[in-house]
């Protein structure tokens, strides 16, 4: 028998041990921290009681349950960035062509689907990604986690981009295009869970956003281009191919919903993708004008 060459090892015991109890279908996940070359930067925390460092790069947002966005509200500015999603004065410095790694808190195996990431220039500011607005963002894809179904060899759902993220620890590298031009920009990563999504308003949506000050790359082309940006409220529709679908049937394909991933783009594919452990902590900075001040304990609380 053929071997594919990308085998995940633990799924089926972890297969076994969901189905003992069938009825935990929420997935309740957050950003528990993002690492940009070693550098530690908090996530947001939306869990009652848990402390968020004003310090954070992370958009904070009004959803205690970890819980989702739904179809529902595709066209509104929820879909952005999460239910009542605000930014933060922080930005993540980092370099075009770096990469960052998106920690999650968890996933559960049995939330099958793709894995997205997006940006958005932040422009026309004078505090980068703090002031924009979220509805008028202009969002460009970066990576669709293809192919989003590897395979159903031992039958559907079978495996998804989704499980290689479990497999690295519920983790997402996803690399800032080395072509990228300098500026603030918001990174907008996303898992959507399709165990329900057989059924109209059924996907859940788990969108995160950061604030990053990118810095030229070693390339230093500004050739990646952002000026044809999808706002939010039209990435998606109920009824798209990749949002309206039963995983529970055999299938060939799977069509990751959304605009396509735009040229220039440099996704990390599946076998690229690594856990990663922080060395130190980052050093969020501000954005004043067209330049950046380093984040200290004193110029911090100050906007
Ligand atoms: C990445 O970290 C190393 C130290 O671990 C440092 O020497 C290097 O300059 C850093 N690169 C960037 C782009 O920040
Ligand atoms: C839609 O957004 C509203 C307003 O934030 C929220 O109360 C509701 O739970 C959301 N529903 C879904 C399915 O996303
Ligand atoms: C795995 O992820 C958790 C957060 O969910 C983190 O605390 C832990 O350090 C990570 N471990 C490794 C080896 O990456
Ligand atoms: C944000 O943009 C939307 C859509 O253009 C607009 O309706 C809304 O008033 C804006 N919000 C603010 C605070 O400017």
């Amino acid at each position: 028998m053929h071997i594919p060459p990308l085998r995940l090892s633990a799924p089926c015991a972890l297969l076994a041990a969901t189905t003992l109890f069938p009825s935990v279908v929420l997935a309740h996940s957050n950003l528990a921290f993002i690492i940009i070359n070693g550098s530690f930067y908090p996530g947001f925390d939306p869990r009652p009681g848990r402390s968020n460092s004003p310090s954070r790069i992370a958009w904070s947002s009004a959803n205690p349950d970890a819980g989702y966005v739904g179809p529902a509200n595709y066209s509104t500015p929820e879909i952005s960035c999460h239910l009542s999603a605000a930014s933060t004065p922080a930005h993540a410095p980092v370099r075009a062509g770096d990469n960052i790694h998106m920690q999650w808190n968890g996933w559960p195996y049995n939330h099958p689907g793709p894995i997205l990431s997006y940006l958005a220039p932040c422009d026309g500011t004078a505090d980068g990604c703090l002031s924009v607005n979220k509805s008028q963002l202009r969002w460009t894809k970066i990576d669709n986690s293809e192919p989003a179904l590897i395979q159903q060899d031992e039958g559907p759902p079978g495996q998804w981009a989704s499980h290689i993220m479990i497999n690295n620890n519920n983790s997402w590298t996803v690399r800032v295009p080395s072509g990228l031009k300098p500026g603030p920009y918001v990174l907008r990563h996303e898992a959507i869970a399709l165990h329900f999504a057989k059924d109209k308003g059924g996907a859940q949506n788990y969108p995160l956003c950061v604030n990053l000050w990118v810095t030229e790359g070693r390339m230093g082309l500004e050739e990646f281009r952002t000026d044809k940006g999808v706002l939010a409220q039209e990435l998606y529709k109920s009824d798209d191919p990749g949002i309206l679908v039963d995983v529970f049937r055999t299938m060939t394909t799977y069509v990751v919903p959304g605009p396509s991933v735009a040229p220039g783009a440099e996704p990390v594919g599946h076998r690229e993708q690594r856990k990663s452990t922080s060395v130190r902590n980052g050093t969020p900075v501000r954005v004043v004008g067209t330049k950046t001040v380093a984040w200290t304990q004193e110029t911090g609380g100050v906007r």
